[in-house]
């Protein structure tokens, strides 16, 4: 059942294509996204005044990007919380407001809780979720199901992908259904989005170096991640994938926070993995993601850079390079997690591990 791979987690790494391919299947027409199991009516969504986003652990990282897609696209509100935080502090919701629950299983307690209070105060709730018929779209106004298929790693990866994946679909539905700001921009993105699964079998081709370089990392005493905007979720998902596998202290930060206490940390020799932005996408945003390289180099750390094919720029700033393929801004998180969570994988396979089952982990997290 593992397709020829050692572990799950490899094999599932491996089906993200295709993982990709299919939950964009049949949504993405000539005439736009159709999305026609989204029952909520085109005037409902019209009148949205404000989108939360609720979700636990990795799904809440797909959330974070989502908040940058849905804002730009569609200029709606959006902020996104931890599911176990959101009832608690009494946000203000009504029946103009949109509340989407990620989740990979539709079982997350936390995340339920969320969605229950968001229904008691009028809120209209919709599901994104890679689970058929579980509680959380049962109890949903609306499901848009990820294609995953069957995720058995308990650390989430084509999940994580496809969750980016329906997180986008919905973004550029909203936009679609309140009349598009940005037509050309759109565009580019509905056709980049369908050259993702052909785009990450390349990469995923060329991922011996990361093999390589995990070896090297695997007795470090903590490994440190940033990243700016879109990175900044990919920062972080790229640390909770080594804490939970590798059970190494990982950190993912804004780029821009760690001169504001975090740089303490560096020391000689610490691995700092730096997620860079497009140079052609936003150059003003890559400079600085290069500059915050440049000041953690200062200080001793040993600098792994993720850069875009083409960014020759970074060479100097970087003692490990690897190059993912070029897309839009917002979606390079499509590329850019995907050495993350072999890196993750394989740190974790050289220190012994059991990269399916770790220690203190289960696949569903059914209580609060
Ligand atoms: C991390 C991981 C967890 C889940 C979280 C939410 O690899 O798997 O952080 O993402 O427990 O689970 P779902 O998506 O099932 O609600």
């Amino acid at each position: 059942e593992k397709g020829g791979f050692d572990h799950f987690m490899l094999k599932e790494i491996a089906d993200q294509p295709q993982a990709i391919a299919d939950t964009l299947l049949g949504r993405l027409t000539d005439h736009g996204i159709a999305l026609d199991e989204v029952r909520i009516s085109d005037q409902d969504l019209r009148d949205v005044t404000k989108v939360f986003i609720v979700a636990c652990g990795t799904a809440y990282h797909s959330g974070m990007v989502a908040k940058y897609a849905i804002e730009h696209w569609t200029r709606i509100p959006c902020e996104v919380e931890l599911a176990s935080e959101f009832r608690y502090r009494d946000p203000i919701l009504d029946s103009s407001t949109l509340v989407i629950a990620i989740s990979q299983s539709g079982e997350t307690m936390d995340t339920l809780m969320a969605l229950r209070h968001a229904k008691q105060q009028k809120a209209r709730v919709l599901a994104i979720c890679n689970t058929n018929g579980s509680t959380i779209p049962r109890e949903s106004d609306a499901v848009l199901y990820t294609h995953g298929g069957p995720e058995i790693a308990v650390a989430s990866t084509k999940a994580f992908l496809t969750q980016l994946v329906a997180c986008y679909l919905l973004g550029l539905y909203l936009a679609q259904v309140r009349g598009i700001m940005y037509a050309d921009e759109v565009g580019a993105v509905v056709r980049q989005l369908q050259q993702t699964p052909d785009l990450l079998r390349d990469l995923l081709d060329q991922m011996d170096p990361v093999r390589k370089l995990s070896r090297d990392l695997s007795s470090a005493r903590q490994v440190l991640f940033i990243g700016r905007h879109v990175g900044y979720p990919v920062a972080l998902e790229g640390a909770l994938k080594l804490k939970e596998l590798a059970y190494m202290h990982a950190e993912g930060f804004a780029a821009g926070e760690l001169k504001h206490g975090p740089i303490a940390l560096i020391d000689d020799d610490t691995p700092v993995i730096c997620v860079v932005p497009s140079p052609v996408g936003n150059a003003m945003m890559r400079d600085k993601v290069v500059s915050n390289i440049q000041e953690v180099r200062a200080r001793g750390a040993r600098t792994i850079v993720i850069a875009e094919e083409g960014d020759e720029g970074v060479r100097a700033y970087a003692d490990d390079l690897i190059f993912v393929p070029r897309v839009p801004t917002l979606l390079a998180p499509l590329m850019t997690t995907v050495p993350l969570q072999i890196l993750a994988c394989e740190i974790a396979t050289a220190r012994g591990y059991d990269v399916d089952q770790p220690r203190n982990l289960a696949k569903s997290v059914t209580v609060e």
